[in-house]
């Protein structure tokens, strides 16, 4: 009686100092609502706000390419541009699962019961628009593409070399936006994915390679799709700061 007494103690202890360590379910998901919801707010505001996002030999993404010069496209040129990557990251698989769980709570978290209703998930419109995903991709490949031709140029001072915190900033921007894409599901599924035989397939084991590289890059596709949204904003915010004189940039070289 005694040693049953002390074991269901030594458990309730056990239980309450998991409870202690473990995150909490709802973390998550307002976290979520948060970030997105300040996100989302601000790339309206840079969109429908501004004509420019140039400074010096540094463009903002959100205004690469530079569609406002070269095609002399004046009427909300960030519109035009962002529309691809926007529209990638609203359909991407890891922010459904986020978003359905924040703002639908279906279900809120693993585990969690959701809200007893009729649950249509993606079988019919709007959601079911998120398969369109695939299709995305590829203008978001032409974007990445741009993004690293910026980052190149922001090291170009007037015809020669310089690094400035801005270089940094649009460097590690073309970086992370890589790696976000790159580890997309779509991407993967595209480069390798889709086949039942490699050995079937022409060029085997080129193939094989880039599905096992793009596999490892996906395994970490929800840490990027974080750290590359932060970084875009804070990158287009530090332009938009530039512009506006309110901070001047730190040079290295230039
Ligand atoms: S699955 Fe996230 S970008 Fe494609």
């Amino acid at each position: 009686m005694l040693g049953a007494e002390s074991d269901g103690m030594a458990h309730s202890a056990v239980s309450d100092a998991k409870r202690r360590t473990e995150p909490r379910w709802w973390y998550e998901p307002v976290f979520t609502v948060i970030s997105f919801t300040a996100f989302v707010l601000y790339s309206l505001w840079e969109v429908f706000t501004h004509n420019r996002g140039r400074y010096a030999n540094y463009v903002s993404p959100y205004f690469s390419p530079d569609v406002a010069a070269w095609l002399h496209i004046h009427w909300l040129p960030a519109l035009w541009v962002a529309c691809a990557p926007l529209l990638f990251r609203a359909t991407c698989y890891y922010y459904r699962r986020e978003y359905y769980r924040a703002f639908f709570h279906d279900p809120p978290a693993c585990s969690i019961a959701e809200r007893p209703r009729r649950y249509a998930g993606e079988t019919r419109p709007p959601l079911a628009w998120n398969y369109l995903h695939r299709f995305f991709l590829y203008p978001s490949l032409v974007v990445v593409a741009f993004l690293w031709a910026d980052a190149v140029s922001a090291f170009d001072f007037g015809g020669h070399f310089g690094i400035g915190l801005g270089s940094v900033v649009l460097l590690l921007n073309a970086v992370l936006l890589s790696l976000y894409t790159f580890s997309c599901h779509a991407f993967r599924h595209w480069v390798g994915g889709s086949l039942d035989c490699f050995s079937c397939a022409g060029r085997p084991r080129l193939r094989y390679t880039l599905w096992r590289r793009v596999s490892d890059l996906n395994r970490r596709h929800g840490l990027f799709a974080w750290i590359s949204m932060f970084w875009v904003w804070g990158a287009d915010l530090y332009v938009r700061l530039l512009i506006t004189g309110a901070l001047r940039d730190p040079r290295w070289l230039s």
